[in-house]
């Protein structure tokens, strides 16, 4: 059991709602299994307070960071007083870290995806040809990361053609990494069979039976992920193992972008297989 007294440190997630949010699963029970006196609170704000709150929660001297989630992954970027390289060139901040009494802005969606991308896929994006669908704020960082991890090529698919070639010129102007932009109009079959690396960064697939593309584009010789976590075997995961293809779902990403945090917080290793059981449980069954 947690432990809260005069010493506890705070952290927390930043959005609204937040009535379904896991985090507070995950950080709590990495803190209780090592025995650290931090706490991690859901602090659900609306829109119109979220500067006050900001403000109060970096006047509270136990106060060590938090989480950002929607929709204020954008607007809490004129709070901070310093961001990192990174999240500057992503434009979307997730997690904020009192240091020496400043306000530091980190993005670890990227980060986390790539981290389980490697350890639980095994997938080294390395030289690989990569294709992700959908052109929010979750297909920009991973596009960033990846690029920045030497990934050979990247191709962005989404509805509107525009987005996904915002994502372009981004890229364009800050890495070495060739990327193009399509809409579902293009050549799917063609392009389709030369990526190495499948990425789903839409919502298409929070509902059952919902692929965000045709199934019979993928064939044995791809890597496909799902940044969705619930369901957990959406109907892409499914199709894509059907087909044999290897895969790698929404939760591996959760769970690595909350250990980066944890990280930056406390300056430890995450306990990461003790952080993954808790977000299992927090999930429940399928
Ligand atoms: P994020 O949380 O990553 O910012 P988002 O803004 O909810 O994600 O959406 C990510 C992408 O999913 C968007 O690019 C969106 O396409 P548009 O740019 O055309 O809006 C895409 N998306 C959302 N719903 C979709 C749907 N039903 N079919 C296809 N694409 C969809």
């Amino acid at each position: 059991m947690l432990k809260v007294d005069g010493n506890t440190r705070l952290v927390g997630i930043l959005g609204y709602p937040l009535e379904h949010t896991l985090s507070p699963a995950i950080h709590n029970a990495a803190f209780n299994h090592l025995n650290l006196n931090w706490c991690y609170l859901p602090l659900p704000v609306e829109s119109m307070s979220l500067n006050k709150a900001i403000k109060g929660l970096c006047s509270i001297k136990n106060f060590v960071g938090a989480n950002v989630t929607m929709p204020y992954k954008e607007k809490v970027l004129p709070c901070l007083d310093e961001i990192s390289s990174c999240t500057r060139v992503i434009g979307a901040v997730n997690t904020l870290h009192m240091s020496n009494n400043k306000l530091v802005g980190y993005n670890t969606d990227g980060r986390g995806f790539l981290t389980a991308l490697v350890q639980d896929g095994g997938f080294d994006p390395k030289g690989k040809n990569v294709l992700i669908v959908g052109a929010g704020g979750a297909s920009r960082s991973i596009a960033v990361t990846l690029a920045l991890s030497g990934a050979s090529e990247l191709k962005i698919l989404n509805r509107t053609w525009e987005k996904a070639d915002e994502i372009c010129s981004l890229i364009k102007s800050n890495f070495a990494c060739h990327i193009e932009a399509f809409d579902f109009q293009s050549d799917l079959e063609y392009f389709f069979s030369t990526v190495d690396l499948i990425i789903n960064a839409t919502p298409v697939g929070m509902n059952r039976g919902e692929c965000p593309f045709p199934a019979d584009l993928i064939s044995r010789k791809h890597f496909v992920c799902d940044l969705i976590y619930r369901p957990l075997k959406t109907k892409l995961i499914s199709a894509a193992k059907e087909r044999g293809a290897k895969t790698l779902s929404g939760l591996s990403m959760l769970l690595y972008q909350g250990a980066a945090a944890f990280e930056i917080w406390t300056h430890l290793d995450s306990p990461i297989e003790v952080m993954r059981k808790a977000l299992e449980e927090a999930l429940g069954p399928e």
